[in-house]
């Protein structure tokens, strides 16, 4: 056991034992930010869920409070299942959340703090007449599940949003209520598209087009855009567009039709679901959480007695530049975290060549690089390698004219172990560029039985634009972000080698024609403490 606690993280979330899944009903009370998560208190398997519940000041520190909800009731006797938070305007808070019932049937109930002057919400409520919602005709019993949180018509009502499918067809269910109790089902859907399956987790938020801040999920108007998230049960990934929400039909329309939910753009990369978005009155901005999973064996998982973190929690906002996207960013507070730092300016990586950046131990880290490539030889090039996929490539052995290139990270000294973060830039015949970004988890452990896959897309990369990355390490899980967060890559990686006072990083370049030019800045970054609520303080 003791072997695998290396892999214990130091600054992301994650209970202190056993299973955890979706991140449920995020908010900020009374000075604390309240964290909710689908939690198997019984194994580090998925099953017997009930809801986890942690406090915070500054999201990053947490402290552990008691389950808030467990599987007591007919109506969730097979699972407390995911659901989320709604401020109402007098400052009261109301949980939906899909309770799987007895006879496995996925209904909506209703729950809310026993005593909103306590600023911990130690103690839940579950409304006497729960169910609120069963399945409506023409949904199977088993899928209408993950309520959002409810936001306000011009009318004065609350809607909601609830995914589920119909054939192979996603889709996201309407209804308006005003208490909470009774609920309208609106004609028609929010959205559809055919062939994604299973809507788990919808997700639907407004961004300002203007603005560097959030927007509580109930503003509307000009300057606003929606967006739709979707995590696909069939295909395990978390989707989103953005696109226009016409309150008169409770309908949204995507931008894009090519770039659609569940057939564009990601959250993230690489192993990131069922994430959820709320927004924080405290700091005007909306924050992201999403499930990191395991990618090794559930016989692992059993013998280190856990399974899964949360991602770090992500400011989100709508990419001004370009239009499609959304910048996804690790909140502020982690910056408190940041001990000593080393600076490389101006390293040049010659084509071919590994570069091993001196920092001390390298198992908490953050990193911020940038990167440019000689333009002369960006220039010469003539096209190469059109048909590029990070994932289908060779990784970061895989040589081309313009990449790959960028960093290894829990590599060991021999560099029998590593997993490489970074870019390669493809040129068409046309003379246009085209730049993926990729992780390459396939010399990531000497392990068998871990996902050794190359994750990865390609990136918008504007004129103008350095090629720029932020890298949080720590311990097992890497989280990339690229361009500012426009394209992020969430790892788990289980080396065996490259732990501890072992664990290395280096520059890398693996183009066969162009020389690279990086600075970056590297901090150690300190532990957060994450523990049980002090007894003697819980009310
Ligand atoms: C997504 C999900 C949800 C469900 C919950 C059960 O990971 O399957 O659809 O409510 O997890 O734990």
């Amino acid at each position: 056991n003791s072997m695998l606690s290396w892999q214990r993280t130091a600054f992301h979330f994650q209970p202190e034992k056993n299973w955890m899944n979706d991140p449920n009903g995020p908010l900020f009370y009374k000075g604390w930010y309240h964290f909710f998560y689908q939690y198997n208190p019984n194994a580090a398997v998925w099953g017997d869920i009930v809801w986890g519940h942690a406090v915070s000041k500054d999201l990053i520190h947490w402290l552990h409070l008691p389950l808030a909800m467990v599987a007591d009731q007919w109506y969730d006797k097979n699972g407390v299942w995911t659901g989320s938070a709604t401020i109402l305007p007098d400052g009261k808070v109301v949980m939906l959340y899909t309770g799987s019932t007895a006879e496995a049937v996925q209904v909506q109930n209703l729950a809310y703090p026993a005593d909103h002057s306590d600023p911990l919400l130690v103690h839940w409520v579950k409304y006497h007449g729960n169910p609120v919602l069963v399945p409506p005709p023409g949904i199977d019993e088993k899928d209408f599940r993950d309520p959002t949180t409810a936001w306000l018509t011009s009318e004065g009502k609350w809607r909601i949003t609830i995914g589920s499918k119909i054939n192979k067809t996603g889709i996201a269910l309407v209804y308006d209520t005003k208490d909470f109790i009774n609920y309208e089902q609106l004609d028609g859907v929010l959205h559809a598209v055919p062939g994604t399956g299973m809507w788990e987790c919808v997700d639907f938020f407004p961004v300002s087009k203007t603005e560097e801040n959030g927007l509580d999920t109930s503003v509307n108007g000009p300057g606003v855009k929606h967006v739709v998230k979707v995590s696909l049960d069939d295909d395990r990934h978390d989707y989103y567009a953005v696109g226009t929400y016409h309150e008169k039909n409770s309908t949204w329309i995507p931008d894009q039709h090519e770039i659609d939910v569940g057939i564009g753009i990601r959250y993230d990369y690489g192993i990131y679901y069922a994430a959820k978005t709320f927004y924080d009155q405290n700091k005007n901005r909306r924050v992201l959480w999403g499930w990191i999973g395991e990618s090794d064996s559930e016989a692992a998982d059993k013998q280190k007695g856990w399974a899964s973190v949360q991602s770090i929690p992500r400011t989100i906002l709508f990419d001004k530049k370009t239009g499609t996207h959304l910048v996804q960013w690790p909140v502020e507070e982690i910056d408190s975290l940041r001990l000593n730092s080393n600076e490389f300016n101006q390293v040049t990586i010659q084509a071919g060549s590994v570069v091993p950046l001196d920092i001390g131990p390298a198992t908490q880290l953050d990193i911020i690089a940038k990167f440019e490539i000689d333009k002369e030889a960006l220039e010469k090039t003539t096209g190469s390698n059109l048909t590029f996929s990070c994932s289908t490539s060779g990784g970061a052995a895989e040589r081309g004219a313009l990449g790959p290139f960028g960093l290894l990270v829990l590599a060991d000294e021999s560099l029998s172990e590593q997993t490489p973060v970074y870019f390669h830039i493809a040129k068409g015949s046309d003379g246009n560029l085209k730049t993926f970004f990729c992780n390459d988890q396939s010399r990531s452990s000497e392990a068998s039985e871990v996902n050794k896959q190359i994750y990865g897309s390609i990136i918008p990369v504007l004129k103008g634009e350095n090629l720029s990355l932020r890298i949080l390490v720590d311990h097992s899980i890497i989280e990339s972000f690229a361009q500012g967060g426009r394209t992020v890559i969430t790892s788990r990686v289980y080396p065996t080698k490259a732990i501890y006072g072992a664990a290395k990083v280096f520059l890398f370049n693996n183009a066969t024609d162009a020389s690279v030019t990086a600075s970056l800045k590297i901090w150690q970054m300190n532990s957060a403490f994450i523990r049980p609520y002090p007894n003697d303080k819980k009310s």
